[in-house]
């Protein structure tokens, strides 16, 4: 038995099986964690908090509006405190509302709130459990990447047998054990890799004092390259004009136009392990730099713009090309574009993101993907930049792995 000293926060909702989650609680304090308990109101009709609150030596917290708890520790403290969210048994009504986003008591807020992994163990009734309209529910919950422990068959209290009890204590723990011995590997899953990364604008310049640039604040493409660093990685970042400090330990070379950043990105690209263009390239620019300030005459003018090198395509046609992924922000039809970006620049995998709606992409603390590669695909929720980033990266440890494992057992 591995001992893991880890902040897990369980939630109850209302089934039989929570008599269960009882167990599961010692079971997680003997392997050294520490257990916080939130419960919902129907959990309460089923088993007592005091159970509880003996088993994690901790409070149980049941209301989303309680200004006690809130005053020590209230929804997004719960969030933020957590290793890991288990929410066991998780009944067919807590699941629906997860899945749809609903947020009308501390079990659900606090799923909202959550960063960290999230765990569901159903249990349910097998003919609910085969409901259609649950197992749509499961699917939504697994592509927003919740992961799911069971439910196992059996005989059920209703006197049933079949699919949907709740997965057995033991059997979590397991589960969650595998969990974090697999988070301490992605904490090193870029050891050895060289990553290249480009972030933020580009500047066109029309003459001395005015250019051409877009919304890019650079956060994202910064967060990805101390995401790679933080996995291990040797990272070097080709950064447009941005305003953020340069990463500790991150090689940071400065550009400013389309053309320096193809010319920095290529000479340096064929010694790298993995290229992510995060950088938002300006796709055309200025066909003449006026030497002096454009002087205001006519009432209109024209300026005339030619498509720059595209980098992402270029790095992905070398003989000997990293790892390559690509960026996509799409105002609409986000996986059209992207899917045709993969394609057409002949990527080993592309991060869509919409830029349209004023949450994520440009300028923003926060950001959401769908990540595309080649008959694959996975949605990483809304979350801060850092967060996604780190899970991009491990997204393409992953992929990276898989093609190396490949490429030998053709070799
Ligand atoms: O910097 P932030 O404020 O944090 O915002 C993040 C972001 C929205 C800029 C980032 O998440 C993002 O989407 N970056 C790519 C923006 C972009 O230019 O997308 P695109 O769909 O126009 O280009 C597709 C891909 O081609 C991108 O990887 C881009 O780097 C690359 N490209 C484009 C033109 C060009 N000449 N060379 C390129 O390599």
């Amino acid at each position: 038995m591995t001992s893991f000293n880890k902040h897990i926060l369980l939630g109850v909702s209302g089934g039989i099986a929570a008599y269960k989650s009882a167990e599961l609680v010692r079971l997680l304090r003997k392997r050294g964690a520490e257990v916080r308990v939130v419960m919902t109101q129907s959990a309460l009709q089923f088993i007592s908090p005091l159970t509880f609150q003996a088993l994690s030596g901790h409070p149980v917290h049941t209301e989303l509006l309680d200004a006690e708890t809130e005053h020590a520790m209230g929804h997004i403290s719960f969030a933020r405190w957590a290793d890991i969210v288990i929410i066991a048994p998780a009944t067919a009504n807590l699941i629906a509302k997860l899945a749809h986003g609903a947020a009308d008591d501390l079990l659900s807020t606090l799923y909202l709130a959550a960063t960290c992994p999230v765990y569901i163990a159903p249990a349910m009734n097998q003919a609910m459990w085969n409901k259609p309209v649950v197992q749509d529910n499961i699917q939504k919950l697994k592509i927003h990447g919740v992961h799911r422990i069971g439910p196992d068959v059996g005989v059920q209290a209703c006197g049933e047998t079949g699919l949907g009890r709740m997965a057995e204590p033991a059997v979590i723990c397991e589960c969650l054990e595998a969990c974090f011995s697999s988070r301490d590997e992605q904490a090193n899953c870029l050891r050895g890799c060289k990553v290249l990364v480009s972030a933020g604008p580009t500047r066109e310049p029309l003459d001395p004092v005015r250019y051409i640039t877009n919304r890019s604040s650079g956060k994202m493409g910064y967060a990805l390259a101390r995401a790679a660093l933080d996995a291990g990685a040797e990272v070097t970042l080709v950064s447009g004009p941005v305003s953020l400090p340069a990463p500790e330990l991150v090689d940071v070379i400065h550009v400013e136009t389309a053309a320096q950043m193809h010319a920095a990105v290529l000479s340096r690209a064929s010694g790298h392990d993995i290229y992510i263009g995060a950088a938002a390239v300006a796709d055309y620019s200025p066909a003449v730099i006026a030497p002096q300030k454009i002087k205001k005459q006519a009432d209109e003018t024209t300026i005339i713009l030619h498509k720059t090198k595209d980098i992402l395509a270029d790095v992905a046609a070398l003989a000997d090309r990293p790892f390559t992924v690509g960026f996509a922000a799409e105002t609409h039809e986000l996986e059209n574009y992207a899917q045709a970006k993969l394609m057409q620049k002949n990527l080993d995998m592309i991060a869509a993101n919409w830029v349209a709606c004023g949450q994520g992409g440009f300028d923003s603390e926060q950001n959401a993907l769908q990540v595309f590669w080649p008959n694959g695909r996975k949605t990483l929720p809304m979350t801060d930049k850092y967060h996604l980033a780190k899970q991009l990266i491990h997204l393409i440890s992953e992929r990276l792995q898989i093609i190396n494992h490949e490429k030998k057992n053709t070799a």
